[in-house]
């Protein structure tokens, strides 16, 4: 058989696709990638992970400047916002990160496309422009959409999503947010800190329902004490939108209330995005959520295409995507890598932070294992009181007879860079025994992983 055009062709460019078509071609592969927005990097770097962060860390600041600064005996006077300038900066460091994106294409000799693909045969790829790529390997990486209430479409003016909540011109005066998982609870900070009125209405019985409840918990009284208003087990049963406000009927219990704001934020979750690609016409079969099924190796139900990312099952976390990305090019490659699903840390960028990896406990004593489990609070820990916070904890839960790490839980400022104490423990089978041996530097907040740790064990020293 003649050889095709590209050894390999990416359908996507976010993060789990551009990482994939740069692994490919680091691996000698001939490599296209045809992404549908004219800038390279999908929902993480454009409308997710970045320009929330970005946003995060500004209204971080200018909390502190508010509400900390006194107590370090700093007086921050005239102190103000400027929106239009924050949202800039955030837009310039999207734009810094997508144009590398971009050039790593070139410096990898990866051939870009802009349009939407579909596959209209095996190996085939119809670009809405009409041109034609031919592959021998396809990697679909098309990744996912914010969800809608059914009755409440977003218009990303007063019904926004992620997106548009990233957008907005003004600050808006009230916001409900509909939905308290990680996309709520992020954007809910943001404005909050900004002056907004921010009201969450959640449908389960608690926050952030991924993460283990101790830490759910603790993170809903933070919050409240910084502003947040919870309405949890509650529904939101019908909306009607006006021209600069909208109005839903919240169902709490027996008691049906009626909420006004300028905006509503719907972050339900998200849903994968396989729309207009003509994966079923070739036999490529998807679940009941529509995530497209794949083998343990990524391959779909035809053996050369294969489908990593938030368009297969799994947590719809960034850092998931590209390491799949990674694993798929070197699959194609002939190579065998190796990817831990135990061991894909997940984190919330609150203040505190929130990051956790492995098994909560609730799943663990599912498992029926016995545990043994330390806590550790932050106010036990010098550095967290030099930082001036002392809210939260680390939570260690270990199998009680080998003492093997299962799950690490941390509430804690800049838990998201402590957190990797726990992934490499958990990827290289360490015991608690393991963790309270090594050397933790002093003072700082990883004193309270080694701290917890001891506590497991039976023996902790700082409290
Ligand atoms: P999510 O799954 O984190 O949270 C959705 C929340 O909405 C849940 O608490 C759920 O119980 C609630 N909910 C569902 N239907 C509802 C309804 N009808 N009324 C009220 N509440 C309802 O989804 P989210 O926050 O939209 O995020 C989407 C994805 O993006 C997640 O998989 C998340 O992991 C990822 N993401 C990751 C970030 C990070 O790593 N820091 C940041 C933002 C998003």
């Amino acid at each position: 058989m003649a050889k095709k055009q590209f050894d390999v062709a990416v359908v996507g460019a976010g993060i789990g696709g551009y990482i994939a078509a740069i692994r490919c071609a680091q691996l000698g592969l001939k490599t296209a990638c045809i992404e549908k927005s004219k800038p390279l990097g999908g929902t993480c770097l454009i409308v997710g992970c970045i320009p929330s962060k970005a946003l995060l860390q500004s209204t971080e600041y200018y909390d502190w400047l508010m509400k900390e600064s006194q107590q370090h005996g700093i007086a921050a006077k005239e102190v103000s916002v400027d929106f239009a300038k924050m949202m800039q900066r955030k837009t310039q460091i999207v734009d810094g990160l997508t144009n590398g994106v971009a050039s790593l294409f070139k410096k990898h000799s990866i051939v870009r496309y802009e349009g939407t693909a579909r596959l209209t045969s095996a190996h085939m790829l119809e670009l809405s422009d009409k041109q034609v790529i031919e592959a021998e390997n396809i990697i679909i990486a098309s990744g996912s959409e914010p969800i809608p209430l059914p009755f409440l479409p977003f218009d990303e003016k007063v019904v926004l999503s992620s997106t548009g909540a990233l957008a907005l011109p003004t600050i808006p005066k009230k916001m409900i947010v509909v939905g308290a998982g990680i996309i709520g609870v992020e954007l809910a900070s943001v404005y909050n800190r900004l002056g907004t009125q921010v009201v969450l209405v959640e449908m389960l019985d608690r926050i952030t329902p991924m993460m283990d409840t101790a830490v759910s918990k603790s993170l809903q009284s933070i919050l409240q004490k910084q502003g947040l208003e919870f309405h949890l087990s509650a529904k939101v049963t019908k909306a009607k939108v006006n021209a600069n406000s909208v109005s839903l009927s919240v169902q709490e219990g027996a008691n049906e209330t009626e909420m006004t704001a300028d905006v509503v934020l719907v972050a339900i979750g998200r849903r994968p995005y396989t729309k207009g690609l003509g994966l079923t016409e070739q036999g490529i079969t998807l679940d009941s959520k529509g995530y497209i099924e794949v083998d343990g190796n990524f391959r779909t139900k035809q053996s050369h295409i294969y489908a990593i990312g938030d368009v297969i099952e799994g947590p719809m976390l960034a850092h998931k995507a590209s390491e799949e990305g990674v694993a798929v090019a070197e699959i194609i490659a002939g190579q065998q890598p190796h990817l831990n699903y135990m061991a894909i840390p997940n984190v919330i960028y609150t203040h505190p932070e929130v990051a956790s990896v492995g098994l909560t406990e609730a799943e663990a004593r599912e498992a029926g294992m016995e545990l043994a489990i330390g806590t550790c609070f932050m106010r036990a820990i010098g550095r967290a009181r030099c930082l001036g916070y002392v809210e939260g904890f680390v939570k260690v839960i270990g199998e009680k007879n080998s003492g093997r790490l299962l799950g690490l839980h941390i509430l804690s400022p800049h838990a998201s860079e402590m957190i990797g104490e726990g992934v490499i423990a958990i990827e290289k089978k360490a015991t608690l025994q393991d963790l309270a041996a090594a050397s933790h530097a002093h003072p700082t907040l990883s004193e309270a992983i080694h701290e917890a740790s001891l506590a497991a064990l039976g023996h902790p020293l700082a409290f």
